[in-house]
């Protein structure tokens, strides 16, 4: 069947694409469930492939197709060569297909465990899901697992595609007996429409045409429920809101603030409020390039203008007055995790919403959940695809709503500070407020007066290596000369701290983290006190090392990398600990079977292997003479 009419020009063709409305959707599903030969069914069944694409399908067939001579019409949407060798998809492919009656753009997003990221990104663009399952296998964990961020990505349209419906025989009691198990699966979900389809992808039954072989069905073929689905959003009838993604003053006569309506409506006149700051105004005009608007709605980007003076900047967020956003350095959320590197309590990392990036730590697990049973789990970290509700501290004050009420700003996505990826994508549930009666004390003797009194500029001396590198032991001779040029100075020694304020932390990376968190926070509070602070700690991760940095002011703050071969410290052995983590004795023991991460840019790097201890001492103190720090 062609879906496709004749047009006699590309222009006419355009002409006719333009007024039809558009479907995105996505398609998630284990690994062999169809997805893509799905996909590749309905681009050529709507004959929406082009002469080329066709010719080089069957030559790709022919070479990899694992189909014999039919087309092989995943290799069609499995764009990327390596996949082929995989026989996996590994990243979104987005593809471009139209009917009669409507537009559609179909996010393929791969099945593969390690690949939820990619799911989300497709989610997250998308208005309904294609769920498939192979009528073989039934419900699955990942198809659990897909479904649950489905819902949580707020998609309210989902097809359950009931895929190889002829490797079962065309069994209504399979089909029927899979539609219960996820009916009952997703009851809590929300999801306003859940349509279940029996089709065979390969064969193209109920894909676009009814199957002769499923008499007792009779609902709609996947196209006419793509078709037909009304998929309107709600952002419309939700309070406004518009983060600034720019401040346009072309002229000292015009200010305005530019950025895309995310939700609800604006109008000249409206009171409205910069979330942050709590300051309001009101809509003086609508501008867009095209002339001036009496109305702004969701999706549509705009430059609005206001009728006083007031401040507002790049990542603020323009809301109803009447109906404002939460402010706050806290909130509760789900956060779904996506990289292989686990999250770690305490790390820092950035966190993106709307147009804002800001510093943050996820400061509690509450608990993890277990997708097939929701049943809540204890948990130190989360591994990749792991769901779990937890508290978020940010490092100030944003303006957001609860991902229920406005999903437009409440979603976010977690990015980890070396690497830049995306590693988690994340709801709020709701904002968190400090205890109300903990504030900032005013304090009336400065840092820098306690400095004065001592006759020198305080500073962290932090020292980090591997065990046994001779952190320690440089550290002391530092602080015995500055204690005879009569210097205030203090000593936070790994093995000590850990007997101590640490004692309840062993060597995981979740506990690692909290253990130089603890200490930085300490050395800072040393800082403040006027004492120049040696800390000694192994300080593998580099991000730790970096959040400590960040504690301090600038100069207030001297990595030292203690630089030894992992040969030689294990030579020296002087605790006996490498021979016993070698015999398998200690567990994850730095260097053995614990990553150490070197530093870049130490401000001072010392060959440990080489030099004398009190030689490195010396270069320490000619480093701190040099710079001032000693008065
Ligand atoms: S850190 O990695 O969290 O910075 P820290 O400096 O506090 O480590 O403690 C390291 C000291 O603990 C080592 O010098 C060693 O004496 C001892 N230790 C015991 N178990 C381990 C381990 N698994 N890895 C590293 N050090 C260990």
């Amino acid at each position: 069947m062609s879906a496709q009419p004749e047009f006699s020009s590309f222009s006419d063709y355009l002409a006719a694409q333009e007024g039809k409305s558009l479907l995105r959707f996505l398609t998630c599903g284990s690994v062999d469930d169809g997805k893509s030969t799905l996909i590749g069914r309905l681009l050529y069944d709507t004959k929406l492939l082009f002469e080329d694409q066709l010719a080089s399908l069957s030559a790709d067939s022919r070479k990899h197709g694992t189909v014999g001579d039919d087309l092989d019409f995943a290799l069609l949407v499995d764009g990327l060569a390596a996949e082929r060798e995989q026989g996996i998809t590994i990243d979104v492919a987005y593809r471009f297909f139209a009917t009669d009656k409507r537009k559609f753009i179909v996010a393929d997003t791969p099945g593969h465990e390690q690949y939820t990221r990619n799911m989300a990104t497709g989610a997250s663009n998308s208005d309904l899901a294609v769920i498939l399952v192979d009528a073989r296998q039934g419900i699955l964990t990942q198809t659990r697992r897909h479904s649950y961020i489905v819902k949580l990505l707020g998609l309210r349209h989902v097809v359950l595609a009931v895929n190889k419906i002829d490797l079962v025989g065309f069994s209504q009691a399979r089909f029927d007996e899979i539609v219960k198990t996820y009916a009952d699966f997703a009851a809590d979900f929300g999801f306003e429409t859940l349509v279940p389809i029996p089709l065979s992808a390969r064969f193209g039954d109920n894909v676009i045409e009814r199957s002769a072989h499923t008499p007792w069905y009779s609902g709609p073929t996947l196209l006419e429920h793509l078709e037909n689905v009304e998929v309107a959003s709600n952002a419309l009838a939700r309070p406004f809101r518009m983060p600034v993604q720019w401040v346009n003053r072309p002229n000292l006569d015009f200010r305005g603030f530019s950025g895309t309506v995310v939700s609800g409506l604006v109008r000249p006149g409206d009171a409205v409020v910069v979330a942050g700051s709590g300051a309001t105004s009101r809509i003086r005009s609508i501008v867009t390039k095209d002339g001036e608007l009496e109305e702004a709605g969701a999706g549509e980007a705009v430059t609005l203008t206001l009728t006083d003076e007031v401040d507002v900047s790049r990542g603020d967020v323009l809301a109803a007055a009447a109906d404002r956003p939460e402010v706050s350095d806290q909130f509760a959320a789900h956060l779904i995790w996506m990289h292989d590197e686990p999250l770690l309590p305490g790390r820092p990392y950035l966190i993106k919403m709307g147009t804002r990036s800001v510093g943050a730590q996820v400061t509690e697990i509450k608990h993890k959940v277990d997708v097939n049973t929701f049943q809540r789990l204890a948990a130190k970290t989360l591994s990749l695809n792991e769901v779990a509700v937890v508290n978020v501290a940010i490092h100030e004050a944003i303006a957001f709503d609860p991902f229920a009420e406005v999903p437009e700003t409440g979603a976010f996505i977690v990015i980890d500070r070396m690497s830049n990826l995306t590693v988690g994508a994340g709801m709020v549930d709701f904002g968190l407020r400090r205890a109300t009666n903990v504030h900032w004390q005013q304090i009336n003797v400065s840092k820098d007066s306690r400095a004065a009194m001592k006759g020198q500029r305080p500073v962290v001396l932090w020292f980090t290596g591997l065990s046994g590198a001779g952190k320690s032991t440089v550290a002391n001779f530092v602080e015995k000369k500055l204690n005879v040029e009569g210097r205030h100075t203090t000593m936070l020694d790994g093995d000590n701290v850990r007997h101590g304020l640490n004692r309840d932390l062993g060597f995981t990376e979740a506990d690692r983290v909290e253990n130089i968190r603890r200490v930085a926070e300490v050395s800072k509070l040393f800082l403040d006190a006027g004492l120049i602070t040696l800390v000694s700690f192994i300080s593998p991760f580099r991000a730790e090392r970096r959040m400590a940095r960040e504690l301090m002011g600038e100069g207030e703050f001297v990595e030292i990398f203690v630089d030894t071969p992992l040969a030689v410290a294990e030579s020296r052995d002087v605790k006996g600990l490498y021979k016993r983590a070698r015999a398998g004795q200690i567990k994850n023991f730095t260097g053995i079977d614990s990553p150490y991460e070197a530093p870049e840019h130490p401000e001072i790097r010392l060959d440990s292997g080489v030099s004398a201890p009190e030689d490195m001492a010396d270069q320490i103190v000619t480093y701190l003479r040099e710079r001032g720090y000693l008065g």
